[in-house]
C-alpha cells in the first residue's frame, strides 16, 4: 500500500457525500447507551454491536469514509475470528481512527472546568495505532458555559493540549480530528444561541492560534466543533435556518480556508435535527470547506434501539444505520428533504 500524505488523508475523510461515524465510545459511556436498551456491556457485545455497523457495507462503502474507534476495538476481532475490525471496515475502503484522549478531568483551581489529558506517552502510543492501522486520531476538549465560564484558563489550557496533540499526530503521519466542543447539556439556563455564538467563537480563535503556534499543518487536519445551537437548560429553541446560518458565520470568521473540511459532532441534538442543521448549511452557503458530518449519537440511536442486543435483529438495525447514514449523506451535500427522510 503506498503511503498516503497527511492533506489526502483528510480529504478522504471529508470526500463529498461521505462522513464520519463516531464509535469510540469509551468503556463508561458505551454501557450508558446499553443500559438504555438493557444490554449488558461486556466485551463480546460491544464487539458485536460494532461489527453488526461494520458489516453494513452499503452504507460503509456509500457514506462512511472513516470510524473512530475505541482502543478495545481497534484491537478486536470479529466473532467468527476471521479478520479483525480493522480488516473488516477497511474492506468497505473506510478509514481507521482512533480516540487518543484520556478523557476530561477537573481542572485544578477551576472545580467546575474540565482540561483533557492524555499528553503523556502519546507518541508511543501513536506510533503504536498507526501500526494497528490508525490514520487519523481524536481529542475532544470540552467547554462547559455557566455563570463565569468559561474561564479563559479553561480555554487556553483545553487549545493548548489540542494543539500539542495535534503536532504529535501529525509528525506520526496520523491525522489530528481537532475537536473542541462546547457543550449543549451545560447547568446554565442563561445560556442562549447567542451566548454559545460568543463561546464558541472564542475558543475557536483561541484554539486556531494555538495551532498555528504549535506549527500544525492546517491542510492535513479535520476540525470537528459543536454547532451554534441554544443550551438544553435555556428552554428555547432555534430555527433550523438560524442555526444554520450562525453556525456558518462563526465558523466563517474562525476557521482558515486552508483547512480541507468539517466534521460536526451531533452533540445531544436528536437525529433528524443534526442532519437538517447540517443540510441548511450546505444547501445556503457557499463555503470554503467542506461541511460534514463525524456523529456518534445521532448516527447510532436508531440502530442501537432497533438491535436491542438479539441476534434476530441485525439487518433491521443495519437498515436503521444505513438510512440515518444516508440522510447524512444528502445532507452533506445539501441535498436532505423531509420526503427522502420518510423513504419518498
Ligand atoms: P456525538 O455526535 O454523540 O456528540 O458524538 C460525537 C463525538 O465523537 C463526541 O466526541
Amino acid at each position: 500500500m503506498t503511503k498516503q500524505t497527511l492533506e489526502e488523508i483528510a480529504e478522504a475523510m471529508v470526500a463529498p457525500g461521505k462522513g464520519i461515524l463516531a464509535a469510540d465510545e469509551s468503556t463508561g459511556t458505551i454501557k450508558k447507551r446499553f443500559d438504555s436498551i438493557n444490554v449488558e456491556s461486556t466485551f463480546e457485545n460491544r464487539r458485536d454491536y460494532r461489527e453488526m455497523l461494520f458489516w453494513a457495507k452499503g452504507a460503509m462503502k456509500k457514506n462512511i469514509s472513516g470510524v473512530i474507534l475505541y482502543d478495545e476495538t481497534i484491537r478486536q476481532r470479529t466473532a467468527n475470528d476471521k479478520q479483525s475490525l480493522v480488516e473488516l471496515m477497511m474492506a468497505s475502503g473506510s478509514i481507521p481512527g482512533i480516540k487518543v484522549d484520556a478523557g476530561a478531568q477537573d481542572l485544578a483551581g477551576y472545580p467546575d472546568e474540565k482540561i483533557t489529558e492524555g499528553l503523556d506517552g502519546l507518541r508511543g502510543r501513536l506510533n503504536e495505532y498507526y501500526k494497528l492501522g490508525a490514520r487519523f486520531a481524536k481529542w475532544r476538549a470540552v467547554i462547559t458555559i455557566g455563570e463565569h465560564m468559561p474561564t479563559y484558563n479553561c480555554i487556553h489550557a483545553n487549545a493548548h493540549a489540542l494543539a500539542r496533540y495535534a503536532a504529535l499526530c501529525q509528525e506520526n503521519g496520523i491525522v489530528p480530528i481537532v475537536e473542541p466542543e462546547v457543550l449543549m447539556d451545560g447547568p446554565h439556563s442563561g445560556h442562549d444561541i447567542e451566548q454559545c455564538y460568543e463561546v464558541t467563537e472564542a475558543v475557536l480563535k483561541e484554539t486556531f492560534q494555538e495551532l498555528y503556534l504549535a506549527g500544525v499543518m492546517l491542510e492535513g487536519m479535520v476540525l470537528k466543533p459543536n454547532m451554534v445551537i441554544p443550551g438544553q437548560k435555556s428552554g428555547k429553541k432555534a430555527k433550523p435556518e438560524e442555526v444554520a446560518d450562525l453556525t456558518v458565520q462563526c465558523l466563517k470568521s474562525c476557521v482558515p480556508s486552508a483547512v480541507p473540511g468539517i466534521a460536526f459532532l451531533s452533540g445531544g441534538q436528536s437525529d433528524i435535527e443534526a442532519t437538517e442543521h447540517l443540510s441548511l448549511m450546505n444547501s445556503r452557503h457557499d463555503l470554503p470547506w467542506t461541511l460534514t458530518f463525524s456523529y456518534g449519537r445521532a448516527l447510532q440511536a436508531a440502530a442501537l434501539k432497533a438491535w436491542g442486543g438479539k441476534k434476530e435483529n441485525v439487518k433491521k438495525a443495519q437498515d436503521a444505520f444505513a438510512h440515518r447514514a444516508a440522510m447524512n449523506g444528502l445532507a452533506s451535500k445539501g441535498k436532505w428533504t423531509k420526503a427522502a427522510e420518510k423513504g419518498k
